[in-house]
């Protein structure tokens, strides 16, 4: 990793908890056993078994051939942010092109709100990739001789909408991404943050189902994407639209994420919450890559708190309480002030109670079976404090 994650603040734990409570419809994408593979006779590598199992490099030396998608599968929940992270060259891109069928699969099925993607036409195509789940790219190739109202009715002007009403609905979206004032200039008469904030109206301006976002951040200095990323959650807050959102950056990824597919060499080696993957990584590449995390500020108390033991009541009353999605980080503040231990309470019952031991235990990077992730030091330095 080149960034060492920032402190991920903005919980989305409200959120979070919206997208699970919307499991039980049905997926945005559902996606199994999607292969993509570049090289000769690609098409015979996923059926091939002497072959599936082999490493990028393996498959590269026997057979020409690169599996930029391996094997991958996963849904899409309504109004959840998917985020797909992984370091450069891991699929990321492939993957999310092979869902509107920017890129062929090889193999395996893509449905869209239960419809097979496979097997539609080009017109089907067409309409998916315009009306229905439409792509944010890196650059947002904004036309440069056109007003920013203009550059956002764009996609509008394409789906054949009259001049007055797209300009209206251009006008609505210039507003609602904080361009206020500025719909009559040229892209050149705006900075770089502003240029996005374009990018990002025209494809809002579509009104797509989801937003499938390619890095787009990702050449922006660090203050105007931290900026924009703050105008997504607070885009997602608003609408509650579902998005998908490729990043190789860890931080942006617990920011943003309510879900984080974590890619290496074209398969996902962990799907899950931010704090489903920072407390307990599914193997040692995924342990190395959340090492620097500040575990406290994705961790719950949920996941901190210790059992009642059997002094203590599951109807005591009295003392501080937290809810269990509380933060750690939170979480040691209001121990810190009430000097005592809270209780974790839930539909009025208490579940589990949070001292120094367990908000530490966190800190520290050990988990429940007391393992350590070498976070000793830190554990060390809030101790002293
Ligand atoms: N058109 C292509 N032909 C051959 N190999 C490709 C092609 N596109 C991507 N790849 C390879 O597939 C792998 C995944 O690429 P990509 O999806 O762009 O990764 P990411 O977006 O995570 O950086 C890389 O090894 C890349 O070199
Ligand atoms: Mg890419």
């Amino acid at each position: 990793m080149s960034e060492a994650p920032e402190a991920t603040d903005a919980p989305k734990s409200a959120e979070r908890a919206e997208s699970t409570a919307s499991a039980g419809t049905e997926p945005v994408f559902s996606v199994r056993n999607l292969w993509k593979v570049f090289g000769p006779k690609a098409s015979k590598i996923p059926g091939d078994t002497s072959l599936t199992g082999l490493s990028a490099t393996e498959l590269r030396e026997r057979t020409g051939c690169t599996a930029a998608v391996r094997d991958v599968s996963f849904d899409v929940e309504k109004r959840e942010v998917f985020v797909v992270m992984g370091l450069s060259g891991s699929g990321k891109s492939t993957l999310v092109r092979c869902l509107t069928r920017l890129i062929e699969p090889t193999a395996g099925k893509v449905d869209f709100n239960g419809e097979d993607v496979v097997g539609m036409d080009k017109d089907a195509l067409r309409d998916l990739r315009r009306h229905r789940a439409s792509m944010v790219f890196q650059n947002f190739g904004l036309l440069p001789h056109r007003s920013v109202i203009d550059n956002v009715a764009y996609g509008l002007e394409i789906q054949g909408m009259g001049k007055a009403e797209r300009r209206e609905r251009a006008a609505e979206m210039v507003d609602k991404v904080g361009l206020q004032g500025l719909g009559e200039r040229r892209p050149g008469q705006l900075s770089g943050g502003q240029q996005q904030r374009v990018g990002l109206a025209r494809a809002l301006a579509v009104d797509p189902q989801v937003l499938l976002f390619d890095e787009p951040f990702s050449a922006l200095d660090p203050l105007i994407r931290r900026d924009m990323q703050e105008e997504v959650i607070r885009l997602h807050r608003e609408e509650g639209r579902t998005m998908i959102f490729i990043t190789h950056d860890l931080s942006e990824a617990l920011r943003l994420g309510d879900r984080i597919a974590l890619m290496r060499d074209g398969a996902i080696v962990q799907l899950g919450t931010p704090e489903e993957i920072v407390a307990n990584p599914a193997d040692d590449y995924v342990r190395d890559f959340v090492r620097d995390v500040p575990r406290e500020q994705v961790i719950s108390v949920r996941r901190a708190m210790r059992p009642l033991d059997a002094s203590e009541a599951a109807d005591a009353t009295g003392g501080a309480t937290l809810a269990p999605d509380t933060l750690v980080s939170e979480a040691i503040e209001a121990v810190a002030r009430s000097g005592e231990s809270c209780r974790v309470v839930e539909n009025g019952r208490t579940i589990g109670i949070v001292d120094h031991a367990s908000l530490l235990t966190v800190v520290a990077g050990i988990n429940r079976e007391g393992e350590s992730d070498g976070g000793g030091d830190k554990a060390k330095e809030v101790a002293a404090v």
